[in-house]
């Protein structure tokens, strides 16, 4: 039988890290630590599963998260101990300001245009303490086609369609996990650097383009982009 997963990650939570099972985190922690040196306190939006947060907790840093999805926050809470609150990085309210944030792996990909895209900088900026940074991680894959893969006995299969006039990457991704079959639907915003350009200059910041978890500069063919914002 075949369940559809909410648009939103209610169910995959379950099985998120199952299929990042392989993922580099040794990789993009190593990233976290030299980008954010002892900057100590930190935020995680979009912390998902909180592999991230644990991995800073061990290290020392206080650490916080936000999610949306209260199914990935509860999986998190079974990893690291620390403050996770449910919240939409389009409507953030916390206590307190933070020496960085973090926001890794597509979150902002979720977001429906650049009308949000410049609400959720605002918001991060106004909890980032003066001199802190944001490390904000974005998937710049344009896909049309199918990938496959298996993890320990489970398998996934996405449909990747990319509309280039709007600029969105639709994902169809199913799910074989035992006997079940679960079905769920990504819609990603694939961010023009040129608009991101325009939106950033509006606010006093310093910032950089880079790529692969380095110090390499971003060229728009890189899959992946990572924003490091300093707020002055
Ligand atoms: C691809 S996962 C990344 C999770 C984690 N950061 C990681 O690196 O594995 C995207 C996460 O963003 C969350 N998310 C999506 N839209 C959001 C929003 N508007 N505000 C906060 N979190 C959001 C999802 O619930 C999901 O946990």
């Amino acid at each position: 039988m075949t369940e559809i997963l909410y648009k939103d990650y209610y169910k995959y939570a379950n099985f998120y890290d199952i299929f990042n099972k392989y993922r580099d985190y040794n990789i993009e922690g190593k990233y976290l630590l030299d980008m954010l040196q002892n900057r100590k306190r930190v935020l995680d939006v979009g912390c998902g599963t909180g592999t991230h947060l644990d991995i800073l907790n061990n290290l020392g840093y206080i650490v916080h998260g936000i999610d949306i999805s209260s199914k990935m926050l509860m999986v998190a809470k079974t990893k690291v101990k620390c403050p996770l609150y449910k919240m939409d990085v389009l409507d953030m309210k916390l206590e307190e300001k933070y020496d960085a944030i973090i926001c890794m792996k597509s979150v902002l990909n979720h977001l429906n245009n650049y009308d949000e895209f410049k609400i959720a900088i605002n918001n991060m900026l106004y909890y980032t303490k003066k001199n802190g940074m944001i490390i904000i991680d974005f998937d710049n894959s344009r896909l049309t086609g199918s990938f496959e893969d298996k993890v320990d006995g489970n398998r996934r299969q996405i449909e990747f369609r990319y509309d280039k006039e709007n600029e969105i990457d639709y994902r169809k991704i199913s799910f074989y996990i035992g006997a079940k079959k679960f079905e769920m639907e990504h819609r990603y915003l694939i961010y023009n650097p040129k608009k991101i350009e325009e939106i950033l200059n509006q606010f006093n910041i310093k910032y950089v383009m880079l790529t692969n978890y380095s110090k390499q500069r971003f060229n728009s063919k890189d899959k992946r982009l990572q924003i490091i914002i300093k707020k002055l």
